[in-house]
């Protein structure tokens, strides 16, 4: 992202800001992917060849409107993600007085309300499918004097919310379950406090998305909030409070765990965002140019921060033909255009360290791997089973079901590739409202004989828009 200070706003435009409030509230809520499901099959006639663009980075462009929405004075945002999951967002931060626009031009113009500003959302967050929105929103209303009712869909409503309950509630958020839900996952209640209480927090699980969470409550809380994380995890909330102004420190103990501290009731400055490429979706199209013979295919604009780019690594480690074209920097972001080539793939033991670092790139890994010559163990992924879907689960049965060889594990996957032989596919996968699940059986149907039918596509919409489009610029057919 590209960050370029900008001057605090006048009183007039905080007045029309507040004043813009009344009209959004009268705005319907935004609807979310179609309910009746979009089935398609997949398949490549031939060589995969081109050049494309993925949409937005998910994780910043959430970060980027949560935090413009915090900054007092307008910033502008450009290549967000106009996927479900950050439009909740932008939907929630409206909800909560900031005011978010789309120009003609695609830059989004975002008045925010000022740390310690969030409003009283008149109704129900709902959160779709996100889980990032739903957590990282969770840190934000705690150190407010608001209360917020989160809802979601019926993935995120199974997803694990305790690990966010338990520091919030430490820092003075009153988090109950809504009648009829059970606790710990939504819906949920979430009472504020302001002044909320500052704390020393190490992560019992390496999550992103709860380091952010604590980090966000820290923004308005008194003293200093820290985080202690023995497993480094994408760091793009770091890296984007600093941007926006916020007082953040990285150190790293003894052992080697990073300790991150915010400073407080900080005042942000709005600010100028470009937001690179999604990895995570380039991911896709990578693994199907390195799978399909003959092809050869550009991503261009890509965001490779180390903390999320580990699959680049992985599959080159297997053997890929994956380049960094063009290397240079986006406002702290390191950006390259991936150029890729069909490869002769190699098993491996997928390496533990990196897990944090590629953990939404699995179940497209586990379709190379499945490809690929000889075995390839990966371990370590008990994370995986409370992602959008269990996908250590969901990715075993589908892949046998298209003819691979898979053994599941508790905390991962054994399989045994074709050495490059198509698989016999010829099955329905059920995408379990889990966007990669169902991006990934579409990359599998380019390399199988027979038809790969996703039961509904509808969910990539929350991360990937264009998919279907784009991996149809480069060759593929979608039925
Ligand atoms: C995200 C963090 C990751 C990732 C998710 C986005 C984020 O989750 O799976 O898609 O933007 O912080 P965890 O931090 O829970 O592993």
């Amino acid at each position: 992202m590209k960050m370029n200070s900008r001057p605090p706003a006048s009183a007039e435009s905080l007045i029309a800001g507040r004043l813009a409030i009344a009209e959004r509230r009268c705005q319907k809520p935004r609807p979310m992917h179609a309910s009746s499901p979009r089935p398609a099959s997949f398949s490549a006639p031939g060589p995969l060849r081109g050049s494309i663009a993925v949409p937005g980075d998910k994780s910043i462009s959430h970060r980027a409107l949560m935090l413009s929405a915090l900054a007092i004075g307008e910033s502008r945002v450009e290549g967000l993600l106009t996927g479900e999951d950050v439009l909740a967002t932008a939907a929630a931060m409206r909800a909560m007085g900031a005011s978010i626009e789309r120009g003609d031009d695609d830059v989004w113009r975002i008045h925010g309300v000022g740390v310690g500003g969030l409003l009283q959302p008149e109704g129900a967050l709902e959160m779709g499918n996100s889980g990032t929105s739903t957590r990282l929103l969770m840190g934000l209303v705690a150190s407010h004097a608001i209360t917020a009712t989160f809802t979601g869909d019926a993935s995120l409503s199974k997803r694990p919310m305790n690990r966010v309950i338990e520091p919030l509630s430490l820092m003075g958020a009153d988090v109950t379950a809504t009648p009829g839900g059970k606790g710990g996952t939504l819906p949920l209640m979430l009472r504020g406090i302001s002044p909320a209480v500052p704390i020393d927090y190490r992560l019992p699980v390496a999550s992103a998305q709860v380091k952010s969470a604590v980090l966000l409550a820290g923004l308005n809380t008194p003293g200093i909030t820290r985080v202690i994380e023995p497993v480094a995890t994408r760091d793009h909330s770091e890296r984007m409070l600093r941007g926006f102004g916020a007082e953040l420190e990285v150190e790293q103990d003894a052992d080697g765990a990073r300790i991150i501290s915010i400073r407080g009731e900080a005042e942000l400055q709005p600010q100028h965002i470009v937001v690179p490429g999604d990895p995570s979706s380039a991911a896709f199209p990578v693994v199907a140019a390195l799978l399909v013979p003959g092809s050869a295919v550009t991503i261009a604009n890509v965001g490779l921060n180390p903390t999320r780019a580990a699959l680049f690594d992985v599959l080159r480690m297997m053997g890929g033909d994956i380049e960094f074209a063009n290397p240079r920097e986006v406002g702290g972001e390191p950006v390259a255009d991936i150029v890729v080539r069909h490869s002769t793939l190699k098993g491996i033991e997928t390496p533990v360290e990196t897990v944090a670092s590629m953990v939404d790139e699995y179940p497209i890994l586990f379709v190379a791997a499945a490809l690929a010559e000889g075995r390839t163990v990966a371990r370590g992924l008990e994370e995986l089973r409370v992602k959008e879907s269990d996908r250590i689960a969901v990715m075993a049965e589908g892949l046998r079901a298209i003819g691979a060889r898979v053994e599941e594990l508790e905390d991962g996957l054994i399989i045994d590739g074709t050495g490059g032989d198509p698989l016999p596919g010829g099955a329905t996968i059920a995408a379990r409202l889990d966007h990669r699940i169902a991006m990934s059986f579409a990359v599998a149907g380019l390399v199988s004989k027979a038809a790969v039918t996703i039961d509904d596509m509808g969910p990539v919409a929350t991360s990937f828009p264009g998919f279907t489009r784009l991996m149809g610029e480069l060759g593929a057919v979608a039925a």
